[in-house]
């Protein structure tokens, strides 16, 4: 686009006025004020190879959009910028030959946040927050299903408190450890916010991917019974089918591998829905959704059979009929949607061997063809970015670390893991 002139011209230091500059085309110049007044606190910043980015994605028609979706935003957004050194380790320099359109523009979606995030904004360690991002899962997956899903991004604070940040992405935590840059000087960005990081966050991977990465202790080695069933001949929808992209996204509750030497689940191998016991096609559900409630319920599995997902004292569970396993990490990303690691296996409850004696009608007990087939309650909260901007972070849970505390009158809660928060409510994993 014709923005390109400018930038060539307005990279640090910027000795012309605007009115000296050519822009015949630029169809806006108070969009040209914007992205002036940005690159120029990021060069002074030192925040250069970002700063690059912008100036290359202006230049392209995709990239030009996303700059003109920041000017147009009515809510604050929260860019996510690498440092030099961040962007150098992961191989990324300008002048981004290497680099097509489509792969710049998903990589700064990505790291723009919808909302206002810092450290004040966040949970307590260990719980962690969920922000939406503007990276839009059918654009990331080049898919022409029809949905405005989009990715999120996991912040939480440091441990050790200090004013950091950190990002959680798979095997990679981004962390920023000076907060927002000062941008009162530049009332153009009045929208924008800039937090610099120490990493550049990766995209989310496929589920197979995802299976395969030691994503907490208990999982040291990837879940590797779960990728087998998924694998294996007899169940019916292939790995790839459950890596593609829905409407409404997809959650799988995926067992450690240990949870796996339990005599009933020799027997539930037989079983074909013992797969599709773990997992919906038709929802992602985060963290946020039964945190801040207390408990989702009736989350309906591709199996039939429903759950309900509910925090406690004790922590985050999965119950499905009178069968109960504890989530030990949630919020896990995928490329299309969200993995949780529970600790049990989910029996069908027509192997369970217990159910047959279960009355349905006794309080645990919930027979799978009395539950709707989509949930309903706090549904879609990464569709709906408006849920997710504010950043509240009111009603926190206290983690291991300070169990005494009483963030929204909880107590005493054991996580080793991180906790998630979303518009205004916060998600407890493991
Ligand atoms: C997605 O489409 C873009 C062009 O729009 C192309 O450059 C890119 O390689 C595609 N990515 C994948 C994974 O197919
Ligand atoms: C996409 O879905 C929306 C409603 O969710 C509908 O209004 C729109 O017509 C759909 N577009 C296409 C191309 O199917
Ligand atoms: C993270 O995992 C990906 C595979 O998804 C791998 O390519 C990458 O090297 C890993 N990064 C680190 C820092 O371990
Ligand atoms: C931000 O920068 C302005 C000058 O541009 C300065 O007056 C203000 O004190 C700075 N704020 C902080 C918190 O450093
Ligand atoms: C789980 O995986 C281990 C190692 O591959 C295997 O020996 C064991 O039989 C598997 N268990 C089940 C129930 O599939
Ligand atoms: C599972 O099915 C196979 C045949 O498909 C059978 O040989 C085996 O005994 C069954 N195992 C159990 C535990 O029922
Ligand atoms: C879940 O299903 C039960 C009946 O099994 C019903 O009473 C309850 O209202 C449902 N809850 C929601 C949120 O749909
Ligand atoms: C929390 O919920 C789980 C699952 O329903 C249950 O097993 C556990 O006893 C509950 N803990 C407390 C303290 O209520
Ligand atoms: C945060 O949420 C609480 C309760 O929902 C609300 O009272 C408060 O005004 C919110 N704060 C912000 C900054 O949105």
């Amino acid at each position: 686009m014709h923005l390109l002139a400018l930038f060539v011209v307005a990279l640090w230091p910027l000795p012309l006025s605007l009115s000296q500059l050519e822009l015949p085309d630029c169809p806006d110049t108070s969009l040209t004020d914007y992205l002036v007044a940005l690159i120029d606190a990021l060069y002074a910043n030192g925040l250069t190879t970002f700063e690059s980015l912008i100036t290359s994605l202006s230049e392209t028609e995709g990239g030009y959009d996303l700059l003109s979706s920041w000017y147009n935003s009515q809510s604050t957004l929260t860019l996510l910028a690498p440092t030099d050194t961040a962007f150098q380790s992961a191989g990324i320099t300008p002048p981004f030959k290497h680099l097509s359109e489509w792969e710049m523009v998903n990589l700064m979606s990505l790291h723009t946040l919808d909302g206002q995030w810092d450290y004040e904004k966040l949970p307590a360690y260990p719980l962690h927050s969920i922000a939406s991002t503007d990276l839009v899962l059918a654009e990331a997956m080049n898919s022409t299903v029809n949905t405005t899903a989009s990715q999120v991004a996991v912040l939480q604070q440091a441990q050790d408190g200090g004013n950091v940040v950190q990002v959680k992405a798979d095997n990679v935590t981004a962390k920023s450890w000076s907060g927002l840059v000062n941008l009162s000087a530049a009332s153009q960005l009045w929208n924008l916010q800039v937090l610099p990081i120490d990493s550049v966050l990766p995209l989310p991977p496929k589920l197979s991917v995802a299976l395969t990465l030691p994503t907490s202790s208990r999982s040291a080695n990837g879940f590797n019974n779960l990728t087998s069933l998924l694998s294996s001949s007899s169940t019916s929808p292939s790995m790839s089918d459950l890596e593609a992209l829905t409407v409404r996204g997809f959650t799988i509750f995926a067992p450690v591998d240990d949870a796996w030497e339990n005599p009933d689940v020799k027997v539930a191998l037989n079983d074909s829905t013992l797969a599709s016991n773990h997992y919906t096609t038709t929802y992602s559900l985060y963290s946020t959704a039964w945190y801040g409630p207390g408990q989702f319920l009736n989350l309906t599995l591709d199996s039939g059979a429903s759950v309900d997902v509910v925090y406690n004292n004790s922590g985050n569970f999965v119950v499905m009929g009178d069968q109960s396993t504890q989530i030990l990490r949630s919020d896990v990303l995928l490329e299309n949607g969200v993995l949780h690691i529970i600790d049990k296996v989910l029996l069908p409850i027509s192997s369970t061997p217990t159910s047959a004696s279960t009355s349905p009608t006794s309080g645990n007990a919930r027979p799978s063809e009395s539950v709707p087939n989509a949930p309903t309650g706090p549904i879609q909260p990464i569709t709906t970015p408006s849920a997710i901007t504010s950043g509240n972070s009111t009603g926190s849970v206290p983690g291991e670390k300070d169990a005494q505390s009483s963030g929204a009158g909880i107590l005493a809660v054991r996580f080793w893991g991180v906790v998630l928060a979303l518009s205004g409510t916060f998600l407890v994993s493991l």
